[in-house]
């Protein structure tokens, strides 16, 4: 006993028994000046804090980023120089299921990254796709409307899935990645990520460029079929946190290529494609991807709570030399996250240790809720607002980024019109083998069961005009799985809800 700590209260005093709360009698009811036994109910409801909105599965690790190449002509981000290595945070993470939802389940895979840069934290909050649903931010809400429960049925829903999808077109190219075999990955470390977003560096000329980030899998790509992730699934539903966790713990640290697609600032003026829709990827032979460095993820956590749930990823948090770009969606999440953060967290979240910048912080923030940095950040307590005599911090006008140059009208602009919807599906689908377009359709159809007849026609109409091999394999899986006829209505059964209708 002599070598164990005492167990105190919360408040430091010992603690005499932590087996027999305080009782009138041996058989008696329990006294409300057993405190310590209050106190304990009382945190266990507390455990639990609001799980993220979208994204609330995930798996987590620390690491580090090394850069080999040089692209030091295009950014002054230090964390992006020849050399440096910067410790780095990772968060990977399904999109639509719950905190404890199934890990080998068919969908998107979240691809968050946090550099502890010497200049202050930069998220990357990426997919493992280069695309991504929809390109205008008001759709967002919507569009996860239709992954999450159906409001009555409290079920995913099927037909709610395939009636946004095939009335949003511009959908298509990230529903054929999804569909596809990258849409069910073994584990984190077999599957890239992307920035997806277009991002901007800038030089110490003030110059821009546009830059697209990647995240390319050393270990390969490996990805299970919809029946080998029931097998596993129906073992184990933790097969990424279990798979993720030990291959660290076994010192087998994953890693992946680091490369950027870098487009000089006049150009967005010339491709043919909207460089910041970010339903379009920038092809390879346009752009083709540069070798930066390597990410290694070698930590695991030693508290998945703190350092895991407790991580706040944002894509506004960028760093002197990388920049934001006009996309409307990353435009939109640069507000979003730190929002979500101070409802999810807490108004000081990044007193958070996990979400500490590794540099010295100064700043004018005040109280408020998890205020744990004592006073203020400024270093001198005369110094509580800006300017002032007392030497308090000053902006830094060396870290001011080129002025972003914008044109046109204050308006809205209907984003589906002019713009191709078709053509890169085309050149994915056109690089699937034989064995990858069969899984596709099956896939699809699979994912089909109980939707309408008219919301299936409409998403074949765009299979169609993607490739009509495209929309002919989706009607012949449809037939096998279902027996659906084309444009009969409805195919097996119905979607819980309709049955309700
Ligand atoms: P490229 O042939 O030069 O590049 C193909 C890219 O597609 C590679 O990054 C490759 O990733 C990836 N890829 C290969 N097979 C698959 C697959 N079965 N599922 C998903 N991705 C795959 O062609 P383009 O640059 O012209 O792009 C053609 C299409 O490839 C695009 O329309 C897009 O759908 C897809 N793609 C393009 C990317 C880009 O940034 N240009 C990025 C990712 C996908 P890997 O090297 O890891 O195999
Ligand atoms: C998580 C909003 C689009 C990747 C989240 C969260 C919100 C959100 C509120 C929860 C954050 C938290 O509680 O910590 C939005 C909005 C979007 C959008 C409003 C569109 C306008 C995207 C896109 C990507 C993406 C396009 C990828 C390219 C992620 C990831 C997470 C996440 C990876 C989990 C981060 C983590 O691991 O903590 N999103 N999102 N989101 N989002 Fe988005």
């Amino acid at each position: 006993m002599a070598d164990k700590p005492t167990m105190t209260t919360s408040a430091g005093a010992p603690v005499s028994d932590n087996q027999n709360s305080v009782t009138a009698g041996e058989r008696g009811p329990v006294l409300l000046q057993d405190y310590q036994l209050i106190e304990k109910l009382a945190h266990q409801n507390r455990e639990r804090i609001p799980e993220r909105v979208v994204h609330a599965k995930g798996w987590g690790a620390h690491g580090v980023l090394k850069i080999t190449g040089d692209i030091s002509k295009y950014t002054i981000a230090k964390a992006l120089q020849p050399g440096a290595e910067t410790p780095m945070l990772a968060r990977f993470s399904t999109v639509a299921g719950e905190a404890g939802a199934a890990d080998a389940e068919r969908d998107v895979r979240g691809f968050a990254l946090k550099f502890y840069t010497e200049d202050g934290n930069w998220d990357l909050v990426g997919n493992n796709t280069p695309v991504f649903f929809v390109r205008d931010a008001l759709k967002f809400p919507d569009f996860i409307h239709t992954q999450k429960r159906h409001p009555r049925t409290n079920l995913r829903s099927p037909t709610a899935m395939w009636d946004f999808w095939s009335l949003s077109p511009e959908s298509l190219h990230q529903v054929t990645i999804l569909m596809s075999d990258r849409g069910l990955p073994v584990a984190p470390m077999y599957m890239n990520g992307y920035g997806s977003h277009t991002y901007s560096l800038w030089n110490d000329k003030g110059e821009r460029f546009w830059v697209k980030f990647h995240f390319k899998t050393m270990q390969g790509h490996k990805h299970y079929t919809n029946a080998e992730a029931e097998e596993v699934v129906g073992k184990t539903r933790e097969s990424y946190q279990e798979a993720l966790f030990g291959t660290i713990e076994r010192g087998e640290f994953p890693k992946w290529k680091v490369q950027v697609q870098i487009m000089p600032e006049a150009d967005a003026e010339k491709t043919e494609y909207n460089p910041f829709d970010l339903t379009k990827v920038w092809p390879h032979a346009d752009y083709p991807p540069i070798d930066i460095g390597v990410m290694e993820l070698n930590r695991n956590p030693d508290n998945y709570f703190t350092e895991i749930e407790n991580a706040a990823f944002s894509p506004s948090n960028i760093v002197p030399g990388i920049s934001y770009s006009p996309d409307k969606m990353l435009q939109a999440r640069i507000f979003s996250y730190a929002d979500a953060h101070r409802y999810r967290l807490g108004t000081h979240y990044e007193t958070i240790p996990v979400n500490q910048p590794k540099c010295p912080v100064h700043h004018y923030h005040r109280d408020g809720e998890m205020n744990t940095f004592g006073g203020i950040k400024t270093g001198n307590p005369d110094a509580f607002y800006e300017p002032n005599s007392f030497g308090g911090p000053v902006e830094s006008p060396s870290v001011k980024e080129p002025p972003l140059r914008i044109s046109g009208d204050a308006d809205r602009y209907n984003h589906r019109i002019g713009n191709d919807d078709y053509g890169q599906p085309r050149a994915l689908f056109n690089l699937f083998d034989e064995g990858e377009k069969n899984r596709l359709f099956s896939n699809i159809a699979a994912a089909m069961g109980g939707v309408p007849g008219e919301i299936i026609e409409r998403q074949l109409a765009h299979f169609d005009k993607v490739h009509p091999d495209y929309g002919n394999g989706v009607r012949k899986a449809l037939k096998e799985a279902h027996g659906y006829e084309a444009n009969a209505v409805p195919v097996t059964g119905k979607t819980p809800q309709h049955a309700a209708e």
